[in-house]
Parts: structure tokens; C-alpha cells; sequence
């Protein structure tokens, strides 16, 4: 959940490490830190809130002179968000300085045991324990140290450590929380994410679970937990560095959701080849498909709800039973789970630490995995069996957008073509079927044009509380138009399988009681209507989103936003981009931090 940084070269580091904190503010940003070497002792900077805060502090790093450092930004878990617990963190000798993502689960115990030894901690997080195990261990060998504290660690955690008798190497270890090394020229850098490195260099490696690396201007060495020494693939990072920055949007949140039609495109066209789907990266065959009796979607939030939508498109058109599971459920469900079990695992981030369990407990039982993820390189993706790439590029604001519509794109494709192997659909809806998902990035685009008047509507709508109603493909859109709308507006919301309303909430309904009723799956929506009607009998205000050319939504609700005319399985990536705009809007009518949700961070990566 937090971001770490590091640098080694022969420029003043620590503006290389605040500007990288700031492309990494999105993974936590309650407070952040800065420890920079210079001149035989290390330098700590560190204040609660924003990073600006501390570029203030630290007058953008000119105030800390030193060529080597690191930097953290935090999402609190362990002690409140103040100065104190922010990192990097000091050895009681000062000799070590730390930074840490991630949860040291054993740390009560550590911490006890390092007290009995005469240590003082100064803060009330878990991370300082290790900081004064590597003292504790340090007899002048420092990887030796490392090596010797990280084998007393449980949990999860990428370390960014600097010592003063190296005062130009820094070293990092990783369990469980994602490291990347840069490479660069007479300088090297670590950080938790490739946003962090683009500017700087796009030849990265991946460090794996176990693995220590030593990092000094000129070379990377890499080792595994035993010290032998491993050789590291280069990757390449292939998108540039203003894919990671604004581009002239007032947040990064508006620049996703215009990104869409381009980000779905990327992930659909390069999967047809002469009017067929083609997913090169799922090898499995007809043969093994029909040895597959049940189908787990399972994610969390709106990966969750991206499975929520494509349960309906794979069960309406592989007739594959599909269960769709939160992983923080499944992961302690003794689930019901066998080798004729596929397990769909969907993350943007690739880093989820309930996801990632869910993935293990499944796979312990035979299960074979299909990462459906968009960060390359990340746990979810080394996990699973096969990986289907999202190809959204970085997504920076906390609430997902693009993720979440490449989400259905490639769950779309998946049905599509599972349906096809299986013989569960003819030719001619196999070709319809394809021609619908080929038309999609145009016709997102024609749903942003057609939606410039939501500024006005949602400054009607954003009032104490909304519920969002639907049914099938609309109820799990309106699962996650009520997510967007809480995540970033703080305004409650509730979303309701809109049959489900009079079973109970509708008592809630009343003129002071705002509905978005979802309205795009053609077979049910005289249902919904009548649901409209229902709700608009007690009082209720209601907002729709149909389809264009839907005449007797016009004359029920109070206001429509219309999308375009799509095949109702797969209209849940058009219908969510009114809701995302309704979100945002309305967050930012009432003035809120709309890329940095208060509590919420991108990654999360504790339980
Ligand atoms: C969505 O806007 C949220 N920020 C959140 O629900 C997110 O989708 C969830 O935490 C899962 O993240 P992942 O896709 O990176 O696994």
C-alpha cells in the first residue's frame, strides 16, 4: 500500500526521490519520508500528510544534500498517520535507515525481543523492528544482515535499506510486496512501481520473493535468500513517460476515463486476427475446456464487479456455471474447488493481497488460474497459469476506470472465444459477437461525447445519498457506479438488484431520495421500468442511463443519459462511463481530493 523509492548516483538525490515519491502518491499518501547519506550520517525528513508537505519542508530537496537516499510515502498501517510514524525509520546506532511496504506480521513478538535486548523504539509501526534487527545483526557484513533479518520476518515487505558504511550502495530485499530496480547511467534506482522509473530509464528488473538486491551507481547485483548470485532478465518498459503524467487533465481520475475508448482498443485489437479472437496466451484447448465444470471469478472491489459482469456474458454464452467470489470470502471458504475448476483472478494492479490468497488457496486444490491483470510483471500474473494482459497502461487515480472497462474487454473476449471452442455458439453470433467488441472503442467514445452535459447533472444528483438499481448486466454496473460514487464523493450510496427493492429498501425511498436506475439490457427493461414507476410513486428523483432511441424511459424517469446501441451482454463497459463521470463530477462539485481518496490507496496490499 505504500510507495518506496531509492537512489544512487553523483546528483543530489533527494529531488530525484521526492519527484519519484510524487509519481507513487496514489499507492498512500498519509505521510511520507525522505533519508539521505552525505557526509558519514544520514538525514531524515519526514512529516505527516502530502508529499508537498515535505517538498515544502525540504525546499524540493535543495535544503537535504547527499547523492544517495530513499523515500516513502505511506499508507498507514500499523500507528496513526503522524511524523513519528512516518518512515524512513533509524537504527538506535544510526547507522540504518529503512523503508518498508508491506506488514511485518510477526513484529509484536520481534518487537518484544528487541526490547529485552536494550532497544528503543521511538514509533509505534512494525517496520521499526526490522530496522533495529538489522542492528542487531550487522557485525560488518551487511548483506549478511539482510539476509539474516529478512529470515526473521513474516509477512509481506519490499525494503529499501541504506547504511552509512556504504555510503554509496543501497540494498533492497522483497517478499510479497512488488520491487523494480532501474537502470540507469552512472546512477541506479529502485521503487514499487515502473511509474517511479520511466523518467529516468526504461530497462527495469523485476526482483522476485526471496531475492536481495545491492545497488551502487555503476552495478546491480542480484541474489537469491541463500546469497548465491542470480543473473536478472532486463525488461523493457514499453510506454513512455506521459502515459504516468496529467496531460493537461485537471486529475488524473478525467484523463483515465477519456483514455478509455483508446485503452480498450489496446486491449482487443491486437487479440483479432482475420475476424477471429485470438488469445494467444490462454492454451487451453477445446478438449481441456470441456474438462472445466465450473467457472470462480474472484477479485476484490471493482475487479470484483468487473467479474460481477462478466459472469453473465460467460454463463449467457459458454453455459459454464460461474460463481463470482470476493477473494477476502474465498481465500477462508474451503472452497469448493478441483482440477475441473478455472479460476478467473482479476486485478489491475496484479498486487492485491486477498486476490493473491485467493489465487494460492484455489491452486493448492488442483484449480488452474487465468490472471486477468494489467501491471506486467506483477505477483498475479507470475502466479497464474495464463495471463491475459489488460493492456490499460498506468492507471494513477485511486478510483479504477480504465482498468475496470479493459477488465470486460478481455472478459468479453474470453467468453467469446471459450463459447466458440466449445461449439456454444453458431457462426453467425460468433460473428456478431466479434463485430460488437470490435465496435466498442468507438462507440465508448461516442458515450463520452454524448455525456458533456453530466456536470449539471450530477450537481442535481449529489445530494445526501443515492441508490443505484439494475437488473442482470445493469445491476453489476450499478454495483459499481455506487462504489465510484462512495470511493471518491464520500456521499453514500447503495446499489440494489432493482426486484430486489421491494423486498425491504424501498422503504428508504422517499422524495429526498435520488435514483440512478441502470436501464441497458433490453430484455429486462420493462422490468426496470416498473421499477422506475414504482420508485417514482414515493417521491424518488430518478436518473437513467438507457439506450439512445429508448422512448419510454423519457417519459418515467427525470432525466436520461444515453449510450449507444450495443448487444446488452456487452453493455456494461459503455453504461459504467455515464456512472464514472456522475462520480467524479459530483466529487468534484463538493471539493473533494478526487485521484487521493481519504483512507483509500491504489494497491492494497495488506489484508
Ligand atoms: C476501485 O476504484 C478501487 N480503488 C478498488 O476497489 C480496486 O478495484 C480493488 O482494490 C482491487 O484492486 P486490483 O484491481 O488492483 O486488485
Amino acid at each position: 500500500m505504500c510507495g518506496i523509492v531509492g537512489f544512487t548516483g553523483s546528483r543530489s538525490a533527494a529531488p530525484v526521490l521526492l519527484k519519484g515519491l510524487g509519481q507513487l502518491e496514489y499507492r498512500g499518501y498519509d505521510s511520507a519520508g525522505i533519508a539521505v547519506l552525505d557526509g558519514g550520517s544520514i538525514r531524515v525528513e519526514k512529516v505527516s500528510g502530502r508529499i508537498a508537505k515535505l517538498c515544502e519542508k525540504t525546499r524540493d530537496g535543495a535544503a537535504v544534500p547527499g547523492v544517495i537516499g530513499i523515500g516513502h510515502t505511506r499508507w498507514a498501517t500499523h500507528g496513526a498517520p503522524t511524523d513519528v510514524n512516518a518512515h524512513p525509520h533509524l537504527s538506535n546506532d544510526g547507522r540504518f535507515a529503512i523503508v518498508h511496504n508491506g506488514i511485518i506480521e510477526n513484529y509484536l513478538a520481534l518487537r518484544d525481543e528487541l526490547i529485552a535486548d536494550g532497544y528503543v523504539f521511538e514509533s509505534e509501526t512494525d517496520t521499526e523492528t526490522v530496522v533495529h534487527l538489522l542492528e542487531h545483526y550487522y557485525d560488518g557484513d551487511i548483506k549478511a544482515a539482510v539476509m539474516k533479518t529478512a529470515a526473521r520476518l513474516e509477512g509481506s515487505y519490499a525494503l529499501g535499506i541504506l547504511c552509512t558504511d556504504a555510503p554509496d550502495t543501497l540494498y533492497v530485499v522483497r517478499e510479497a510486496s512488488p520491487l523494480i530496480l532501474g537502470i540507469g547511467v552512472g546512477e541506479n534506482y529502485f521503487a514499487s512501481d515502473v511509474t517511479a522509473l520511466v523518467s529516468h530509464t526504461k530497462n527495469v528488473i523485476y526482483l522476485e520473493d526471496g531475492e536481495i538486491a545491492r545497488l551502487t551507481p555503476a552495478s546491480i547485483t542480484v541474489c537469491d535468500c541463500t546469497g548465491r548470485e542470480i543473473q536478472k532478465p532486463i525488461s523493457r518498459v514499453t510506454w513512455n513517460v506521459e502515459a504516468a503524467e496529467k496531460g493537461g487533465y485537471e486529475h488524473f481520475m478525467l484523463k483515465e476515463i477519456m483514455e478509455q475508448p483508446a485503452a480498450v482498443k489496446a486491449a482487443l485489437a491486437p487479440r483479432f486476427r482475420d475476424g477471429r479472437i485470438r488469445l494467444d496466451d490462454l492454451e487451453l484447448t477445446a478438449e481441456e475446456l470441456r474438462q472445466v465444470n465450473k467457472i470462480i471469478i474472484t477479485a476484490c472491489g471493482s475487479a470484483y464487479y468487473a467479474g460481477c459482469s462478466g459472469r453473465y456474458a460467460i454463463e449467457k454464452l459458454c453455459r459454464i456455471p460461474v460463481q463470482v467470489e470476493l477473494a477476502s470470502e474465498l481465500r477462508y471458504s474451503d472452497p469448493m474447488v478441483d482440477e475441473h475448476t478455472l479460476v478467473l483472478v482479476i486485478s489491475q494492479s496484479g498486487e492485491t493481497a486477498d486476490t493473491i490468497a485467493a489465487l494460492k488457496e484455489c491452486r493448492s486444490r488442483g484449480a488452474k488460474i487465468l490472471g486477468i491483470v494489467n501491471v506486467v510483471g506483477s505477483t498475479i500474473a507470475k502466479l497464474a497459469d495464463y495471463t491475459l494482459y489488460t493492456w490499460a497502461g498506468p492507471e494513477i487515480a485511486v478510483a479504477t476506470t480504465k482498468g475496470y472497462t479493459t477488465q470486460l474487454a478481455v472478459l468479453y473476449l474470453f467468453a467469446v472465444c471459450v463459447a466458440e471452442k466449445l461449439g456454444r455458439i453458431g457462426a453467425e453470433q460468433y460473428r456478431n459477437a466479434v463485430r460488437a467488441l470490435q465496435s466498442l472503442p468507438k462507440l465508448l467514445q461516442q458515450t463520452i461525447d454524448m455525456n458533456y452535459q453530466l456536470p449539471s447533472v450530477a450537481s442535481r444528483y449529489a445530494s445526501r445519498s443515492l441508490f443505484f438499481i439494475g437488473r442482470n448486466t445493469d445491476y453489476a454496473v450499478a454495483l459499481e457506479g455506487a462504489l465510484k460514487m462512495k470511493e471518491i464523493s464520500y456521499l453514500h450510496a447503495e446499489s440494489y438488484a432493482a426486484g430486489e427493492l421491494k423486498h425491504g429498501t424501498i422503504a428508504l425511498i422517499d422524495e429526498n431520495q435520488p435514483v440512478i436506475a441502470v436501464c441497458c439490457n433490453e430484455a429486462l427493461a420493462e422490468k426496470t421500468l416498473s421499477n422506475i414507476v414504482e420508485v417514482k410513486a414515493r417521491g424518488a428523483k430518478v436518473l437513467a442511463v438507457a439506450f439512445r432511441g429508448n422512448k419510454g424511459i423519457v417519459s418515467q424517469a427525470d432525466d436520461v443519459v444515453f449510450i449507444p446501441r450495443i448487444d446488452s451482454i456487452f453493455s456494461a463497459a459503455l453504461a459504467v462511463v455515464p456512472l464514472q463521470l456522475l462520480a467524479y463530477y459530483a466529487a468534484k462539485e463538493k471539493g473533494c481530493d478526487i485521484d487521493k481518496p481519504k483512507n483509500l490507496a491504489k494497491s492494497v496490499t495488506v489484508e
